[in-house]
């Protein structure tokens, strides 16, 4: 049977958004609902696979990311926006398909060994056992087991998202692809013992510009560089006065290196954003006018402020109509309705052809 295409793309709730997640992707988002049957889930069971020694901040950081989707603009009307944790077919297909997953193919995801690495890391206090560490610590100063089933089937559960709509598209990250060349071997394998049901998801690998953060490093919320989604007029103020710029220059007049090099390594943070909120011709003059000293950082980071204002203000009005609906909770739930409504009938489908009913 030849389906439709469909989009399915997840994000674990970390809370607040920030331009980077903005810019990575749901700015990508936001233009595919116009073309395509979109699913776009909050996948907080994929936050319980590191996070589970403290939910405490789990249904709020939902309802925090929620509301920044919105205000980027994803429209309910035009997409499936649902919690995952809100159809559980996510969990019964997810077992299903961990029948069919070589435990090879899982040990030996490298995404699975970096973040294991990566997570370790960050915290102190650890013990390692075989070459990697295996516990972090959580606030409450505890360690806790790392190295777990529910993590080390953290792309299973991602194949299970994907495949139970159908979803053909799935935009993501660079980072992603060894996670998506899972899901793929996966519903190969679920096809061959148990007949052609799934496409073999895609990657929708879009264009991600450059966004530094606010000292010139990556923008990252553990860097404490980001400009949130939702900022105040005053503190995106604050935040963009506060740019790294070229630290070579003293005086307006002095010469400047906007774009990386070896004399400015990381470039200017605000040259970056007048790249992303002004059009091509603006910047170009403006790289000219700050390489020959023709311009200051004070005057430059005014006129970014102003390019920046009018999407921050429509992200704010959305964003604070949604709220003031109550429109989060009421959301989630008419989207849980329509993915459980496509999720149902899929599993349908696989539990006939395991011969289950
Ligand atoms: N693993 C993804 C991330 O960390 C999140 C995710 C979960 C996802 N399920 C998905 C992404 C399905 C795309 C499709 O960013
Ligand atoms: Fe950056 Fe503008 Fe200053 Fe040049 S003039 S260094 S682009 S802030």
């Amino acid at each position: 049977m030849q389906r439709q295409d469909v989009v399915f793309s997840g994000m674990r709730p970390t809370g607040r958004l920030h331009l980077g997640n903005y810019w990575g992707a749901l700015k990508s988002w936001v233009a595919l609902q116009d073309r395509f049957s979109c699913f776009f889930s909050i996948v907080d069971w994929h936050m319980l696979t590191t996070g589970y020694s403290d939910t405490s901040k789990l249904r709020d950081n939902v309802s925090e990311m929620t509301l920044d989707w919105l205000a980027a603009g994803l429209d309910p009307a035009k997409c499936v926006i649902f919690r995952q944790s809100d159809v559980p077919e996510h969990a019964e297909l997810a077992l299903m398909l961990g029948m069919v997953t070589p435990l090879s193919s899982v040990e030996n995801n490298p995404t699975w060994k970096e973040q294991l690495q990566e997570l370790s890391k960050t915290k102190a206090g650890l013990a390692a056992e075989g070459g990697q560490t295996r516990y972090e610590e959580n606030k409450q100063g505890a360690n806790y087991e790392l190295r777990t089933y529910g993590f080390l089937g953290y792309p299973v559960l991602q194949a299970a998202d994907i495949l139970l709509y159908h979803g053909n598209k799935v935009p993501v990250g660079q980072d992603q692809l060894p996670h998506l060349e899972l899901s793929r071997e996966i519903a190969r394998k679920f096809n061959k013992a148990f007949g052609e049901i799934f496409a073999e998801p895609q990657p929708l690998l879009t264009p991600t510009p450059r966004v530094p953060g606010l000292d010139g490093r990556k923008m990252s919320k553990s860097y404490g560089n980001s400009i949130e989604i939702y900022e105040s007029p005053a503190s995106l103020e604050t935040k963009v006065k506060g740019m790294y710029t070229d630290p070579g220059r003293k005086k307006a007049t002095d010469p400047g290196r906007p774009e990386p090099c070896a004399e400015n390594p990381p470039g200017c943070t605000a040259y970056a954003m007048h790249k992303l909120y002004a059009d091509e011709s603006f910047v170009k003059a403006r790289g000219e006018a700050c390489r020959a000293g023709e311009i200051g950082c004070m005057a430059c980071k005014k006129e970014l402020l102003c390019e920046m204002s009018g999407p921050f203000d429509e992200f704010r009005r959305r964003r604070d109509a949604y709220a003031a609906e109550g429109g989060v909770e009421r959301i989630l739930a008419e989207g849980a309705l329509k993915a459980r409504a496509v999720a149902g009938k899929t599993m349908d489908e696989v539990r006939k052809a395991m011969r289950l009913r």
